[in-house]
């Protein structure tokens, strides 16, 4: 009894100590106007599908029509243009594409 109402404390310190821990240790991005990718990130966030994602996120991706994307993991983004219906007009984003979005949705959530 006492045991595991311990250990469990533990594990979940442990956990989120990892998780507090990892920002830490991202590298900050290039701004937009010396990082090409970044830049390329920037440029397709206002633009892609002709309206950008800014139109629903917002300029800054703080959210407008949808969420708040600063700073999301690149799965996430994948997983949005899969499944987000209002998002499935946006087609031919290749992989260098959705990591320069999110690069540029990191500088944002950075700045
Ligand atoms: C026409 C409007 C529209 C455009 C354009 C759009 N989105 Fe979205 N997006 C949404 C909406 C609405 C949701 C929320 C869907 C839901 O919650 O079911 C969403 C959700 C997301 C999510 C999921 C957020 C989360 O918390 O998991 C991500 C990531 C995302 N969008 C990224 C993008 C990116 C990157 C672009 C540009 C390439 C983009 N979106 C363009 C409307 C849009």
């Amino acid at each position: 009894m006492a045991f595991e109402t311990l250990v469990w404390p533990k594990a979940l310190i442990a956990a989120l100590a990892v998780a507090l821990a990892a920002p830490a240790v991202l590298a900050e991005v290039g701004a937009p106007d010396t990082d090409p990718v970044t830049a390329r990130g920037k440029l397709l966030f206002e633009t892609v599908g002709d309206v950008g994602c800014s139109a629903c996120h917002g300029n800054d991706a703080s959210g407008e029509i949808g969420p708040n994307i600063q700073g999301i993991d690149i799965g996430k983004i994948h997983v949005a243009l899969t499944n987000v219906t209002d998002m499935n007009f946006i087609t031919g984003l290749t992989e260098d594409d959705v990591k320069a979005i999110g690069a540029y949705l990191l500088f944002l959530n950075q700045h």
